[in-house]
Formats: structure tokens, C-alpha cells, sequence
């Protein structure tokens, strides 16, 4: 493992300069100092029993680390042992741990009861002991999108080819709409194929986003949780295609804005912002570097200072996704912007998440040293 952690001092008050934000000293663990949140979201793996089983093993190597925030996101079907595991007294006893273990859920709906076949409200995460929940993960925004949406076999059917095809047939048919088939006619010409090609572009790309969650969906789903006394974890993330037409930061810019809209000052301390590049995600990809998470998450606390003012800014926590390890959260974490991470794949594995917790027992045992 990198030793770098050695190098990280943590002290998470900020001050802003040049649009830039820097930690400021603070002791670990001293009130006020911005306590680092370490997050597995374990998406759609692991049966409760085996949950319950991740967790202990977690636990166990993290033994007595009290300076960070630990959540864990098991499926829906694995809050309920989770959440009867977790229990504050327990942890204490068993591992020397304080009431910094949270249970998270992946997503809620933004109803509370009604005619919503297969969903979950945030009151029924709440009532089963659920301190916090994921919201407008990329997952749900984009990625489940190609599952669901209809753009994709629309758009592949916007060629000239298929199209002269569909004439063909139609020709043959009685009592076919004379505009359905002019229209057709118009957008099959070979002068048009330009725009037939931009559309099906926009089908397969744009569309393909919307498909999944919407920020309007999102925004539902952030006053539907807060609302519960749920604090809420605001994913939001570019996507490749967004990254290399240099519109990353008017992508976060829109899904921050509208995921935050109406919330008020008071509650939007509890929430927590996640920076997550679709493109640093999962398997194959690689995280983000240095310079591109510290730019975007300065970006972020501006926009956050820009509709709250500084203080909000120099306290809410941001964390960064995406290929998250032990071999890289010292470097991500020794970020000025950044107070944690929200950790995938590795946090299937407990030694992997473990070390990644315990960077902050690292940054503590030197801070003894000293
Ligand atoms: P990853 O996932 O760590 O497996 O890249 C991160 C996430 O999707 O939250």
C-alpha cells in the first residue's frame, strides 16, 4: 500500500482564495473539524446474510477508528440485518466503535405510500433505522436508462434504410395516413440524411440519459428523504461524452442546481455531495486524476458558496466515486476539496474497504507521532 497518507495532514476547515479552497489546521477529531465520510455502496450485490457477514469482517480490521464517518449501502433487502447489527451499544462493545457507522439505502422513491409497485419511500428506510440514503447515483441517472429507455431502438431505426424499407411496406398498405407517410418520405430523402443522423444521435445519446433518473426526479426524491430527517447523498457526475466536449462543468452545474433547488439553508447541511465521473466508474475504468477531481470539487464548494454563502460552502462535505482503493485514497484523500469517498467494487471486498477507512487512523497515528 502507499504510504502517502503519512504526507496527508487533516485539518478540513477551509478558507476560500482564488476560487480555490484550502484546509486550514485542525486537530483530528477536534469539534468543528470536517470528519471524513468513507462510504461502500455495495449496488445490487451480496445477500443480508452475507451483508451482515462483510460488515463484521470490516469492523474487525477497523477496530477503535473513531475519526471517520463509515456508511455501508447494502441492497433494500439488506437494510434490516444490517440495521440490527449496526446498533450503537453492540459496536461499542464489539469493536470499539462510536456512533460513526451509518446505514445507508441506494435510492428511495419520493412518495411515501400509494400505487408504487415494487419502489420504497423514504419513511419505510427511516423506519427500519436508515440514517442515510444515495441519491441520483449514475447508476439510476444514466446507466439503467439503457434498459428502460426506448430511445435506443428508436434511434436504429432512423437510417435511410430502414426508413425506404418502411415506404416500401407502406406502399403496399391501404388507408395509410397520407402525412405519416409524406413525413417519412421527407425524413428518408437524401437531402435530409444529415438531420435524420443528428436525431438519431440525439436519440441514442441524449435521450439515452433521460431515460434513466432525471435531475427533476432527483430533486423529488432529495426534499422526499430530508424530509424524513434522511440525510441525503447528492451523486451528480459527467459523463466521456460530456468530459470531452468540455461541458463537465455545465453538467454539474444543472444536476447540483436542481438537485439542491428548495432546499433551504438549514437542511442543506445535511446533506452530502458526491462527485462521481461516469467515466471513472466500475470495472476497466480508471479513477479520476489528482488535477480533475481537485477542479471539480472547487467547482462544486463555489457553486455550493454561490446559493448558500461561505459558511455552507466551508463545512459541506464533498466526496469523490469512481475506482476508489487502497492503493488511491491516500493521494484522493490528501485533496484539499475532498472529504471522503463513496467507494464501489472495493467495498465488496473487507480488507480493501477496511484499509480505505483506516487511511484516517493512519493520518492520526502520525499526527501522534509528532
Ligand atoms: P467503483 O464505483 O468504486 O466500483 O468505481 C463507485 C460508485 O459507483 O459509487
Amino acid at each position: 500500500m502507499n504510504t502517502t497518507p503519512l504526507a496527508v495532514s487533516r485539518n478540513y476547515f477551509r478558507h476560500r482564495a482564488a476560487n480555490q479552497w484550502h484546509k486550514t489546521p485542525a486537530e483530528p477529531g477536534e469539534p468543528g473539524a470536517i470528519r471524513p465520510f468513507l462510504a461502500g455502496n455495495w449496488k445490487m450485490n451480496l445477500v443480508p446474510r452475507s451483508g451482515v457477514a462483510l460488515a463484521a469482517r470490516i469492523f474487525d480490521i477497523c477496530k477503535g477508528v473513531k475519526d471517520v464517518d463509515i456508511g455501508l449501502a447494502p441492497p433494500y433487502t439488506g437494510l434490516s440485518a444490517l440495521a440490527d447489527y449496526i446498533k450503537p451499544d453492540f459496536l461499542r462493545s464489539e469493536y470499539d466503535l462510536g456512533r460513526n457507522v451509518f446505514l445507508m439505502a441506494q435510492d428511495t422513491f419520493f412518495e411515501s405510500k400509494g400505487a408504487y409497485t415494487g419502489e420504497i419511500s423514504p419513511e419505510m428506510l427511516a423506519a427500519i433505522g436508515v440514517d442515510r440514503v444515495i441519491i441520483g447515483h449514475s447508476d439510476r441517472r444514466a446507466n439503467l436508462g439503457k434498459f428502460f429507455g426506448f430511445s435506443s431502438s428508436v434511434a436504429r431505426r432512423l437510417t435511410p434504410d430502414f426508413l425506404t424499407h418502411e415506404l416500401d411496406a407502406l406502399r403496399k398498405r391501404e388507408g395509410v395516413d397520407p402525412q405519416v407517410f409524406a413525413a417519412i418520405e421527407f425524413m428518408a430523402a437524401e437531402q435530409n440524411h444529415e438531420i435524420l443522423a443528428g436525431l438519431a444521435k440525439f436519440l441514442e445519446e441524449d435521450l439515452k440519459e433521460r431515460a434513466g433518473e432525471s435531475d427533476a426526479v432527483t430533486q423529488r426524491k432529495v426534499h422526499a428523504s430530508l424530509a424524513q430527517g434522511l440525510q441525503v447523498i447528492l451523486c451528480c457526475g459527467e459523463n466521456r461524452e460530456a468530459r470531452a466536449l468540455h461541458e463537465t462543468f455545465k453538467l454539474l452545474d444543472r444536476q447540483i442546481r436542481i438537485g439542491l433547488e428548495g432546499v433551504s439553508p438549514k437542511t442543506v447541511n445535511e446533506m452530502i455531495i458526491a462527485y462521481e465521473p461516469v467515466w471513472a466508474i466500475g470495472s476497466g475504468a480508471k479513477a479520476a486524476g489528482v488535477e480533475q477531481i481537485s477542479e471539480v470539487h472547487d467547482f462544486i464548494r463555489n457553486l455550493v458558496m454561490d446559493l448558500y454563502g461561505e459558511e455552507t460552502a466551508s463545512v459541506i462535505r464533498i466526496l469523490y466515486g469512481g475506482n476508489v482503493n487502497p492503493e488511491n485514497i491516500a493521494d484522493i484523500m490528501s485533496i484539499a476539496g475532498v472529504d471522503g469517498a463513496l467507494v464501489g467494487g472495493a467495498s465488496l471486498k473487507a480488507h480493501d474497504f477496511a484499509q480505505i477507512i483506516r487511511f484516517g487512523c493512519l493520518i492520526r497515528d502520525r499526527h501522534s507521532d509528532l
